[in-house]
């Protein structure tokens, strides 16, 4: 599905990844080394789709999206970066991150050349509208990851939270790059808002079912390691419903694998730790509970998106947001 997607806007997203591949160049080797390995091992770039679509969609003809999509594709590499730091991850996109093959140090500083390379791409670009966008959104991810590292080991954690949490770190760069779409098309006030927001729920969308997969995906599908987040003892959406679905010990052993990060108990090895959460969190049917919530997400942009005008770019935005809950990596 998402070949098709990207089909729709094929000569866009070629246009988009050259800008992405030279907007690289650095005069120190090892940005370049740490930049190319990141951005050359792929990703979905859903992101920097949603920007074309977005301003295709409002009827956009000119040119700037491209670097739109570029700016927004390098803040959320930067947001890889530090993030694979943080949660001390060992595999992105299919590779060991770069954290693992280099070093913390120089993920960060790697991380903050691309976030302000993406701030000088958008200074180009000249719209004061736009930058105070992404400023502000960039500045309400830094929040987010700080507010999930807050709630590391915290097993009171809430549903309510726990959407909050989620909100800042993943969704609002998706309603970012649909909104600053909208915006540079010159949409109308109520297009925006419908993009924004439709944005804003295939962003919602699309971190929780993250959250499903990091317990119930395929690491070679996904391209990075399956138990990731209960070895930082995230509490994600399936922890926190099977916690108030399940009987007393099981509530029990998934607080205590919160505090401690999934650690070995007693003479239960790490792994097979994982595996009785694993199970706890399929019996209580906490994962189709999240799956469902995120399908609600979508049916939200959908319902949004099918205000805007029949065009192809408005159905392929329709097909991204089932895509968002539809997908395996
Ligand atoms: C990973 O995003 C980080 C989250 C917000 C879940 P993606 O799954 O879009 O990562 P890439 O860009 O395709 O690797
Ligand atoms: C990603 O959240 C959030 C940001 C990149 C800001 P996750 O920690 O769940 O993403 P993955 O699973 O490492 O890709
Ligand atoms: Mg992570
Ligand atoms: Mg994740």
């Amino acid at each position: 599905m998402y070949k098709q997607i990207r089909a729709v806007v094929a000569s866009d997203f070629e246009a988009v990844n050259q800008v992405i591949v030279d907007q690289l160049y650095s005069d120190v080797a090892l940005v370049e080394s740490i930049g190319h390995y990141i951005i050359d091992a792929g990703g979905k770039r859903m992101r920097p789709v949603l920007v074309l679509l977005s301003a295709r969609s409002c009827g956009y003809e000119g040119k700037e999206h491209i670097r739109l999509a570029a700016v927004i594709e390098f803040i959320h590499t930067a947001t890889l970066l530090h993030d694979d730091v943080v949660d001390m991850s060992a595999m992105r996109r299919g590779r060991p991150t770069a954290n693992e093959k280099w070093n913390n140090p120089s993920s960060v500083l790697v991380g903050d050349f691309i976030y302000s390379r993406a701030f000088q791409i958008l200074v180009s670009i000249g719209s004061m509208d736009i930058m105070r966008i992404i400023a502000d959104t960039t500045n309400r991810i830094a929040e987010g990851e700080v507010l999930q590292l807050i709630n590391k080991h915290n097993s009171a954690a809430t549903q309510e939270g726990y959407m909050n949490v989620i909100r800042h770190k993943t969704a609002i760069l998706f309603q970012a790059a649909a909104e600053c779409g909208a915006l540079l098309a010159g949409a109308t006030d109520a297009q925006r808002a419908i993009l924004r927001d439709a944005g804003m729920h295939i962003g919602m969308a699309f971190q929780l079912i993250d959250d499903v997969l990091d317990y119930d995906g395929d690491a070679a599908t996904m391209g990075k390691n399956v138990g990731d987040d209960l070895a930082e003892g995230k509490p994600t959406l399936p922890l926190i419903h099977a916690m108030r679905n399940t009987d007393a010990d099981n509530a029990a052993l998934l607080r205590r694998c919160i505090e401690t990060g999934g650690q070995q108990q007693g003479s239960d090895s790490r792994d097979s730790v994982l595996q009785r959460v694993i199970a706890i969190v399929r019996q209580c049917g906490s994962l189709e509970y999240t799956r469902d919530l995120a399908l609600k997400q979508a049916d939200t942009a959908i319902a949004l998106l099918n205000q805007l005008p029949d065009t192809p770019f408005r159905n392929a935005l329709l097909d991204m947001a089932n895509l968002s809950v539809r997908r395996s990596s």
